[in-house]
Protein backbone atom coordinates (compact mmCIF):
# COMPACT_ATOMS: atom_id res chain seq x y z
CA UNK A 1 0.00 0.00 0.00
CA UNK A 2 1.58 3.39 -1.12
CA UNK A 3 1.26 6.26 1.75
CA UNK A 4 -1.07 8.78 1.01
CA UNK A 5 0.99 12.11 0.19
CA UNK A 6 0.89 14.67 2.92
CA UNK A 7 2.46 17.63 1.79
CA UNK A 8 3.42 18.65 -2.36
CA UNK A 9 6.75 17.15 -1.62
CA UNK A 10 7.65 14.23 -0.13
CA UNK A 11 9.12 14.40 4.18
CA UNK A 12 11.80 11.44 4.07
CA UNK A 13 12.91 11.41 7.91
CA UNK A 14 16.04 8.95 9.29
CA UNK A 15 15.63 7.78 13.35
CA UNK A 16 18.19 5.86 14.73
CA UNK A 17 20.92 5.73 18.18
CA UNK A 18 23.88 7.53 18.15
CA UNK A 19 26.29 5.26 15.70
CA UNK A 20 23.53 3.71 14.09
CA UNK A 21 24.59 4.67 10.47
CA UNK A 22 22.14 7.59 10.06
CA UNK A 23 24.25 9.84 8.20
CA UNK A 24 25.65 7.31 6.20
CA UNK A 25 22.63 6.16 5.09
CA UNK A 26 20.87 9.51 4.37
CA UNK A 27 23.85 10.41 1.55
CA UNK A 28 23.05 6.29 0.35
CA UNK A 29 19.47 7.48 -0.28
CA UNK A 30 20.34 10.61 -1.76
CA UNK A 31 22.59 9.37 -4.53
CA UNK A 32 19.73 6.73 -5.08
CA UNK A 33 17.73 9.74 -5.99
CA UNK A 34 20.38 11.26 -7.87
CA UNK A 35 20.70 8.35 -9.77
CA UNK A 36 17.03 8.80 -10.84
CA UNK A 37 17.61 12.14 -11.96
CA UNK A 38 15.77 13.78 -8.56
CA UNK A 39 17.37 16.50 -6.77
CA UNK A 40 16.48 16.24 -2.75
CA UNK A 41 16.98 18.59 0.09
CA UNK A 42 19.19 17.10 2.76
CA UNK A 43 19.06 18.63 6.08
CA UNK A 44 19.49 17.49 10.07
CA UNK A 45 18.18 18.43 13.38
CA UNK A 46 20.10 19.88 15.60
CA UNK A 47 20.71 22.23 12.91
CA UNK A 48 23.54 24.67 12.02
CA UNK A 49 21.50 27.39 13.63
CA UNK A 50 21.32 29.58 16.96
CA UNK A 51 19.44 27.20 18.45
CA UNK A 52 21.33 24.02 16.99
CA UNK A 53 24.46 25.50 18.02
CA UNK A 54 23.58 25.82 21.52
CA UNK A 55 22.14 22.41 21.92
CA UNK A 56 26.20 21.39 20.03
CA UNK A 57 27.78 23.52 22.95
CA UNK A 58 26.21 21.48 26.47
CA UNK A 59 26.55 18.24 24.62
CA UNK A 60 30.22 19.27 24.58
CA UNK A 61 29.94 20.59 27.66
CA UNK A 62 27.72 18.08 29.51
CA UNK A 63 24.17 18.50 30.90
CA UNK A 64 24.90 19.86 34.08
CA UNK A 65 23.59 23.11 33.95
CA UNK A 66 20.27 22.88 32.17
CA UNK A 67 17.00 20.99 33.36
CA UNK A 68 15.82 18.47 30.82
CA UNK A 69 12.42 21.15 30.25
CA UNK A 70 14.91 23.64 28.95
CA UNK A 71 16.82 21.06 26.90
CA UNK A 72 13.56 20.19 25.05
CA UNK A 73 12.38 23.53 24.17
CA UNK A 74 15.74 24.63 22.86
CA UNK A 75 15.25 21.49 20.39
CA UNK A 76 11.84 22.69 19.47
CA UNK A 77 12.96 25.98 18.93
CA UNK A 78 15.35 24.55 16.97
CA UNK A 79 12.80 22.48 14.78
CA UNK A 80 10.55 25.88 14.43
CA UNK A 81 13.37 27.42 12.95
CA UNK A 82 14.39 24.61 10.94
CA UNK A 83 10.54 24.05 9.44
CA UNK A 84 9.82 27.52 8.84
CA UNK A 85 12.98 28.01 7.06
CA UNK A 86 14.14 24.44 5.54
CA UNK A 87 11.52 22.18 5.45
CA UNK A 88 8.06 23.50 4.80
CA UNK A 89 9.59 26.19 1.55
CA UNK A 90 11.11 22.93 0.30
CA UNK A 91 8.17 20.53 0.58
CA UNK A 92 5.92 23.61 -0.79
CA UNK A 93 7.99 23.88 -3.71
CA UNK A 94 7.22 19.90 -4.22
CA UNK A 95 10.76 18.53 -3.30
CA UNK A 96 11.96 15.45 -1.37
CA UNK A 97 13.42 16.60 1.89
CA UNK A 98 15.58 13.87 3.62
CA UNK A 99 16.02 14.94 7.41
CA UNK A 100 18.39 13.23 9.87
CA UNK A 101 16.74 13.41 13.14
CA UNK A 102 13.75 15.28 14.06
CA UNK A 103 10.80 15.15 16.50
CA UNK A 104 10.91 10.96 17.10
CA UNK A 105 14.67 11.89 18.79
CA UNK A 106 13.17 14.24 21.02
CA UNK A 107 10.07 11.47 22.11
CA UNK A 108 12.78 8.73 22.42
CA UNK A 109 15.73 11.34 24.20
CA UNK A 110 13.85 13.71 26.08
CA UNK A 111 11.53 10.87 26.84
CA UNK A 112 14.70 8.87 28.30
CA UNK A 113 15.55 12.01 30.28
CA UNK A 114 12.27 11.16 31.71
CA UNK A 115 9.79 13.37 30.33
CA UNK A 116 6.34 12.29 29.66
CA UNK A 117 6.67 10.73 25.78
CA UNK A 118 2.97 11.12 25.19
CA UNK A 119 2.93 15.23 26.07
CA UNK A 120 6.59 15.57 23.88
CA UNK A 121 4.61 13.99 20.99
CA UNK A 122 1.37 16.28 21.51
CA UNK A 123 3.63 19.32 21.14
CA UNK A 124 5.36 18.24 18.38
CA UNK A 125 2.30 16.73 16.45
CA UNK A 126 -0.14 20.14 16.74
CA UNK A 127 -1.48 20.22 13.67
CA UNK A 128 -0.12 22.55 11.11
CA UNK A 129 3.18 22.96 13.19
CA UNK A 130 5.51 20.40 12.36
CA UNK A 131 5.15 18.41 9.34
CA UNK A 132 4.66 15.10 9.78
CA UNK A 133 6.80 12.85 7.55
CA UNK A 134 5.75 10.55 4.93
CA UNK A 135 7.99 8.25 5.91
CA UNK A 136 10.15 7.69 8.86
CA UNK A 137 13.23 5.02 8.45
CA UNK A 138 14.62 3.82 12.29
CA UNK A 139 17.94 2.55 11.84
CA UNK A 140 17.49 -0.29 14.39
CA UNK A 141 20.70 -1.12 16.27
CA UNK A 142 22.10 -3.00 19.84
CA UNK A 143 23.36 0.19 22.38
CA UNK A 144 26.07 -1.77 22.48
CA UNK A 145 26.98 -1.57 18.91
CA UNK A 146 26.23 1.99 18.86
CA UNK A 147 28.50 2.96 21.49
CA UNK A 148 31.40 0.72 20.14
CA UNK A 149 30.72 2.70 16.27
CA UNK A 150 30.88 6.30 18.06
CA UNK A 151 34.18 4.98 19.56
CA UNK A 152 35.58 3.81 16.41
CA UNK A 153 33.96 7.02 14.43
CA UNK A 154 34.64 9.79 16.71
CA UNK A 155 38.04 11.86 18.11
CA UNK A 156 37.75 11.70 22.18
CA UNK A 157 34.77 9.07 21.63
CA UNK A 158 36.90 6.93 23.74
CA UNK A 159 35.36 8.52 26.46
CA UNK A 160 31.59 7.13 25.28
CA UNK A 161 31.23 4.53 28.24
CA UNK A 162 28.76 2.59 30.35
CA UNK A 163 26.86 5.50 30.99
CA UNK A 164 26.29 5.92 27.77
CA UNK A 165 25.58 2.43 26.78
CA UNK A 166 22.53 2.49 29.78
CA UNK A 167 21.63 6.04 28.59
CA UNK A 168 21.31 4.40 24.59
CA UNK A 169 18.91 1.54 26.32
CA UNK A 170 16.34 3.64 27.35
CA UNK A 171 16.14 5.82 24.09
CA UNK A 172 15.97 2.30 22.16
CA UNK A 173 13.36 1.27 24.21
CA UNK A 174 11.53 4.70 23.24
CA UNK A 175 12.22 3.86 19.71
CA UNK A 176 10.62 0.50 19.97
CA UNK A 177 7.57 1.47 21.39
CA UNK A 178 6.75 3.49 18.37
CA UNK A 179 4.43 1.79 15.71
CA UNK A 180 2.79 4.85 13.60
CA UNK A 181 1.79 3.91 10.33
CA UNK A 182 4.76 5.82 8.75
CA UNK A 183 7.30 4.37 10.97
CA UNK A 184 9.71 1.96 9.32
CA UNK A 185 11.99 -0.34 11.27
CA UNK A 186 15.56 -1.44 9.58
CA UNK A 187 17.82 -3.44 11.01
CA UNK A 188 21.05 -1.81 10.58
CA UNK A 189 23.48 -4.23 11.17
CA UNK A 190 26.03 -5.87 8.47
CA UNK A 191 26.85 -4.27 5.14
CA UNK A 192 26.40 -0.28 4.00
CA UNK A 193 25.13 -1.41 0.82
CA UNK A 194 22.58 -3.78 1.89
CA UNK A 195 21.10 -1.33 4.25
CA UNK A 196 20.87 0.93 1.70
CA UNK A 197 19.35 -1.08 -1.08
CA UNK A 198 16.66 -2.19 1.43
CA UNK A 199 15.98 1.74 2.37
CA UNK A 200 16.09 2.22 -1.40
CA UNK A 201 13.09 -0.88 -1.58
CA UNK A 202 11.13 0.69 1.35
CA UNK A 203 11.27 3.82 -0.61
CA UNK A 204 9.48 2.70 -4.19
CA UNK A 205 7.09 0.58 -2.23
CA UNK A 206 5.74 3.09 -0.12
CA UNK A 207 6.53 6.33 -1.89
CA UNK A 208 6.27 5.02 -5.34
CA UNK A 209 9.34 6.46 -6.38
CA UNK A 210 11.40 4.75 -9.28
CA UNK A 211 14.80 4.02 -7.16
CA UNK A 212 17.42 1.59 -7.83
P1 LIG B 1 23.54 13.59 15.89
O1 LIG B 1 24.64 12.85 16.56
O2 LIG B 1 22.65 12.77 15.06
O3 LIG B 1 24.01 14.87 15.22
O4 LIG B 1 22.55 14.09 17.09
C1 LIG B 1 22.98 14.87 18.13
C2 LIG B 1 22.39 14.42 19.44
O5 LIG B 1 21.19 15.15 19.71
C3 LIG B 1 22.04 12.95 19.54
O6 LIG B 1 22.64 12.40 20.70
C4 LIG B 1 20.54 12.93 19.72
C5 LIG B 1 20.24 14.28 20.30
N1 LIG B 1 18.88 14.79 20.03
C6 LIG B 1 17.98 14.87 21.10
O7 LIG B 1 18.32 14.54 22.23
N2 LIG B 1 16.73 15.37 20.86
C7 LIG B 1 16.31 15.80 19.62
O8 LIG B 1 15.18 16.25 19.45
C8 LIG B 1 17.27 15.71 18.52
C9 LIG B 1 16.86 16.17 17.16
C10 LIG B 1 18.53 15.20 18.79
Amino acid sequence: MKLKRLTEGFFIVFEGLDGSGKTTQCKCLRDAFRRAGIDTVFTREPTDGPWGRKIREIAAKGRDNITPDEEMSFFVNDRRQHVDEVIRPALDAGKVVICDRYYYSTIAYQGALGLDRAEIRRQNEVINVFPKPDLVIYLDIEPRRGVERIREQREGGANVGYEKEEFLKKVKENFDAMDDYNFVKVKAVGNRDDIAETIVEIVRDRLGFDLH
